[in-house]
């Protein structure tokens, strides 16, 4: 797998149509990302964008802002839905991710508020709530593009390593890592919620088009394993290699283990 290119696109032909692109560093691989979006906006201006929490994609969302201002990109007909949210969080926290959304992008762009959508975490009813969202992306149609962050344990949205593949929008225990991975945004690991409502990898794997992003060398064992590696619910991301048409956009701190 070596490969001295500074740049490279890696197509995966011999399992997937997967293209894994290296770029230099965490702005390039937002800029990469945050073209791939606007392409679809631009040549669907009513699409549904699938969007995701966390800080890979705060720089992705960065670009899209200043597409906008640039007077590049009209959001006014998009819908979209979040992968997750977690369980007990009201909106007002700053730690929900329906904050995230307005904060980091919905509040600078002319996206309609009423077209966006985030699991509601308040809702104690987990089956009710599920397939109330597993509805609506259904009536939707489905995310036309689906924009993910990779979990430190290959976790995409909140769907855990587990003994199988979770089809539908689903609540999940946050695993242990996880609690610890998030728990920097939070005054204590205490206080990192138990529980998240999320898509399940059969809601993620049928949007249309996904684009990952992943920045930094503690993501680069999990690079090569998700995208390199055997196909396993251990490693939920790796079902991404079976989808039709996937990008990954990796720096090239994420994809050094790759290259060993
Ligand atoms: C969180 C989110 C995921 C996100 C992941 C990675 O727990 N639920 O959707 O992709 O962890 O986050 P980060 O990009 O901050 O590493």
């Amino acid at each position: 797998m070596k490969n001295s290119n500074k740049y490279c696109w890696i197509i995966r032909k011999e399992v997937t149509k997967m293209r894994v692109l290296k770029t230099a560093d965490y702005n390039e691989m937002s800029r990469k990302a945050a073209n791939i979006i606007a392409a679809q906006v631009i040549t669907k201006p009513d699409c549904v964008l699938g969007l995701a929490t966390g800080s890979s994609p705060i720089g992705t969302y960065k670009e899209l802002i200043r597409m906008y201002e640039n007077g590049d990109l009209d959001f006014s007909q998009v819908k979209s839905v979040n992968l997750d949210e977690y369980k007990g969080l009201p909106r007002e926290n700053d730690q929900s991710y329906y904050y995230f959304m307005n904060d980091n992008l919905f509040n600078h762009i002319n996206i309609d508020k009423a077209n966006t959508n985030v699991p509601n975490g308040m809702e104690p009813d987990a089956e009710k709530e599920c397939a109330r969202y597993e509805e609506l992306i259904k009536s939707y149609g489905g995310a036309d593009l689906q924009l993910l962050g990779l979990g430190h344990n290959g976790h995409i949205g909140f769907n855990e390593p587990a003994e199988q593949f979770d089809k539908v929008t689903h609540c999940v225990d946050l695993q242990p890592s996880t609690i610890e991975a998030n728990k920097r945004f939070f005054a204590s690991a205490d206080d990192v919620p138990k529980q998240a409502y999320t898509m399940g990898i059969g809601t993620i794997m049928n949007a249309k088009k996904i684009v990952v992003v992943v920045s930094g060398e503690d993501k680069a064992e999990i690079v090569k394993k998700a995208f390199f590696g055997p196909v396993t619910p251990n490693v939920p991301a790796s079902i991404l290699q079976f989808h039709p048409d996937v990008t990954v956009v990796c720096d090239a701190a994420a994809y050094s283990k790759v290259e060993e």
